[in-house]
C-alpha cells in the first residue's frame, strides 16, 4: 500500500516537473481512421502481454486526445473498452475471427487507458493501464454463474476430464493442464451442471504410465483447448488440439491469477519508462464523469456542439 502511494507520488512529481505549464490537450475524433489505427495497435499490444485466459477484442473507443508537450513532442491518449472473446490466448485464431462472449454467460470487460507515440503515421504503445471486471447481470433462475478459478468442484471436473482424455486419445502424448479459462455452473432440473474451459499443453510423456511428465517448450508443444461439462459423475469433454507452432508465442509471463478471482485480469499497469501519463493525477481527473453503460440503456444523449455534427466521442459500439 505504502509502495503504491510512493510510486504514484513519484509519478506525479515527474509529471509535474516536465509540465510546469497547463497541458496543451487537443481533443480528437473517436470515429476516425487514426483512432481506429491507434486502438488496433493498443489491442494487439495488450493481448500480447496477456498469457492467461482469453484474447480481448475492441468494443468501443471512449476517448481520444493528444497532448503536445512544450518541446513539441506529442503523446496520444486513448480510452478503450475491450470485451473478452471465447478464444484462449493460446488459440491460433485471430481476434477478428473469435466469438465474443455474450453477456448472458457473464462476460468480462476491460477498460484500458493507453498512451501512444506516433512516428510516420505509425502508433506505438508507451504505457497502458487496465481495469478488468465481470459484467454483472441480475440473478436469475437457471442463469450461468461464474465460479472462482480455484473452485473445488470446477477443478475436479478439469482433473477428471483431462485424465479421461489422456487415456482415451490416439495422439501418443500426454497433456498437462496449462490454464483454466473459466469455471461456471448452472442450476437446472435439481442439479448443478458445471462447465469448465481449460487450455492444455503436451508433455514429454507419451503414455499414461509415464511419470514426472513435464510440459514441453511452448515452441515445440502441441496446445489444446477443452470444453468440459459435467453433472456429478457424468462428465465429458471435447478438446481441440492445435498444430505445433500455431499457438501464438508466449509473451512475457504475466503474474499468475490472484486466488479467489473468477476471471483473468489484464495487466493493471504497464509503464516501463515511468511516463506517468496514466497516473490517476493526470488530466483525466478534469474530465466529465463517464456515464457507465448498462444493458439496454439507450446511447447517452449527445452533447450538442454547434459546429460538430457527429459526436466527437465516444465512438461507435462494435459489439454490445
Ligand atoms: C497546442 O498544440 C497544437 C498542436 O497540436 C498547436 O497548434 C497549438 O499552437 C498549441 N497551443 C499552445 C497554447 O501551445
Ligand atoms: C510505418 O509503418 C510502415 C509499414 O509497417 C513502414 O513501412 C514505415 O517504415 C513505418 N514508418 C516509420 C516512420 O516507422
Ligand atoms: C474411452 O472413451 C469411450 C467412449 O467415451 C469409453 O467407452 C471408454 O471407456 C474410454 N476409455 C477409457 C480408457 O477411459
Ligand atoms: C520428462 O522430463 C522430466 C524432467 O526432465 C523427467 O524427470 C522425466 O523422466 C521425463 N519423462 C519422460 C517420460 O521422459
Ligand atoms: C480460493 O482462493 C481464496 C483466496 O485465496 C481462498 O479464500 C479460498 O479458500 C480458495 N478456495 C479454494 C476452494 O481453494
Amino acid at each position: 500500500m505504502n509502495l503504491k502511494v510512493l510510486i504514484s507520488f513519484l509519478g506525479l512529481v515527474a509529471y509535474a516537473s516536465c509540465n510546469p505549464l497547463k497541458l496543451n490537450v487537443t481533443q480528437l475524433l473517436c470515429n476516425s481512421p487514426e483512432a481506429d489505427a491507434a486502438a488496433q495497435v493498443s489491442l494487439d499490444f495488450i493481448n500480447a502481454q496477456h498469457t492467461h485466459g482469453y484474447k480481448y477484442t475492441l468494443n468501443q473507443i471512449e476517448d481520444f486526445e493528444v497532448i503536445t508537450k512544450p518541446d513539441g513532442t506529442q503523446v496520444y491518449l486513448l480510452e478503450l473498452e475491450f470485451l473478452e472473446t471465447k478464444c484462449h490466448v493460446y488459440h491460433p485464431k485471430l481476434v477478428s475471427e473469435c466469438e465474443v462472449r455474450p453477456k448472458s454467460e457473464m462476460a468480462v470487460e476491460a477498460d484500458c487507458d493507453v498512451a501512444l507515440s506516433e512516428a510516420g503515421g505509425n502508433f506505438s504503445v508507451v504505457a497502458f493501464k487496465c481495469k478488468t471486471e465481470i459484467e454483472t447481470i441480475g440473478l436469475c433462475v437457471g442463469c450461468i454463474i461464474l465460479d472462482a478459478l480455484n473452485d473445488t468442484d470446477g477443478n475436479q471436473l478439469v482433473q477428471n476430464t483431462l485424465e479421461h482424455l489422456n487415456k482415451n486419445h490416439t495422439l501418443q502424448a500426454t497433456f498437462a493442464l496449462l490454464d483454466i479459462g473459466r469455471l461456471t455452473h448452472q442450476i437446472i432440473g435439481g442439479g448443478a451442471r458445471r462447465i469448465a474451459e481449460y487450455a492444455i499443453i503436451e508433455t514429454n510423456c507419451t503414455s499414461v504410465d509415464d511419470v514426472n511428465c513435464v510440459p514441453l517448450d511452448h515452441a515445440v508443444a502441441r496446445h489444446g483447448f477443452c470444453h468440459a461439462e459435467g453433472n456429478g459423475n457424468n462428465a465429458q469433454a471435447t478438446c481441440e488440439i492445435f498444430e505445433v507452432g500455431s499457438a501464438p508465442p508466449a509473451g512475457p509471463v504475466s503474474p499468475s491469477t490472484k486466488q479467489g478471482l473468477k476471471h483473468h485480469e489484464l495487466t493493471a499497469l504497464h509503464d516501463p519508462s515511468a511516463t506517468g501519463y496514466l497516473s490517476s493525477e493526470s488530466h483525466s481527473a478534469e474530465k466529465a464523469p463517464v456515464v457507465k453503460r448498462t444493458a439496454g440503456d439507450p446511447q447517452p444523449a449527445l452533447v450538442a456542439k454547434p459546429e460538430i455534427l457527429l459526436p466527437r466521442c465516444p465512438g461507435k459500439v462494435i459489439h454490445f
